[in-house]
């Protein structure tokens, strides 16, 4: 059995993936790993959990060695908008981190999966049905950030067969943890809002199309590219993936058929609406779909049938 070390383990991501690991691979098997340990978490209270401060070098390889870890799942990352407003740490965070990840892993025989982004492509590519080999010139210091990591990855796969494997992921959408201050996120607040006010304010524009996955899919995309059999990957760092694909109206109107008081209008935040069009209307993910059988269960009406009745029982009870 794989022993995992999951970094970032608090985030929008890893607090799930820690517990949908844990089940798959086993509580004794994942090492879950964050700067903080907030009180009644989870992923800090039931399985095991190190306080790792990515920068550190040797917090990551004292982890390693202690709980014998195979895979390295690096989730540990600055999103779009803030990097923006702090593009060193961005850069620090996104590409200086992994790269300890990567040297840590060449050095301890370790298997490394990094999500990379929708965010790698800024200009001067197919905006539609976007191609898995394509063009990466982004805008953003989280694209630059992302695009570096996946030529480090696959850098480190070809010159030290280290196994590095990645997706680039839309926009995700989940129930337990927020996105900390990315571009899709008005995608997730939209249904809290829903909720709570009936009402939501876009800071991304009507007619803005961005691809987007239910964290459900999200998870299964993780754990299928680790399991995949490498001599079926033609491809490594990273393989485009998407569920759907849709602009704030369309997940306006899905809401409207649970809430119908539900209203939607636009305050829009011109550098995330600036970093909303660089990135792809949508993606082409053939090659998940061929090479590791990549295959979403969630579309735009079920993921919103199933965010309103996870959230509202949530809500209910804070
Ligand atoms: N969800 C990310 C962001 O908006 C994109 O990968 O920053």
């Amino acid at each position: 059995m794989r022993k995992i070390l999951i970094t970032g383990a608090l985030g929008q991501i890893g607090s799930e993936l820690t517990v949908h690991m844990r089940e798959v691979y086993g509580t004794a098997n994942v090492v879950a790993s964050g700067r903080r340990t907030p009180k009644g978490s989870v992923v800090v209270e039931d399985g095991i959990f190190e306080l790792i401060d990515t920068s550190d070098v040797s917090q990551i390889v004292n982890a390693v060695k202690k709980h014998k870890i195979d895979t390295i799942v690096h989730l540990s990352a600055i999103l779009s908008a803030v990097g923006e407003s702090d593009p060193v740490k961005a850069w620090d965070v996104n590409v200086g981190s992994l790269l300890k990840v990567l040297e840590i892993a060449r050095e301890y025989n370790c298997s490394v999966f990094t999500p990379s982004s929708i965010a790698v492509f800024g200009v001067g590519y197919q905006k539609m049905k976007t191609p898995q080999d394509e063009y990466q010139r982004p805008t953003t210091m989280y694209g630059v950030t992302k695009s570096s990591g996946e030529l480090l990855c696959d850098y480190y796969s070809k010159r030290f067969g280290v196994d590095t494997r990645g997706v680039r992921f839309p926009g995700l959408i989940s129930n337990v943890t927020l996105p900390g201050g990315g571009t899709t996120d008005y995608a997730v607040h939209i249904y809290y809002e829903a909720i709570k006010n009936k009402k939501y304010s876009s800071f991304i524009n009507k007619g803005t199309y961005m691809d987007m996955m239910y964290m459900p899919d999200a998870l299964d995309a993780i754990v299928n590219l680790i399991e995949a059999d490498p001599a079926k990957l033609i491809h490594r760092n990273a393989f485009n993936v998407t569920a759907m694909s849709f602009a704030p109206e369309h997940v306006a109107d899905e809401i409207k058929k649970h809430i119908p008081e539900f209203e939607i209008v636009y305050d829009v935040d011109p550098v995330k609406q600036a970093i909303a069009e660089s990135w792809p209307d949508s993606l082409d993910d053939t090659a998940a779909r061929e090479e590791w059988d990549w295959n979403p269960k969630y579309n735009l009406q079920t993921m919103t049938s199933d965010m309103l009745s996870k959230l509202r029982a949530k809500l209910k009870n804070e």
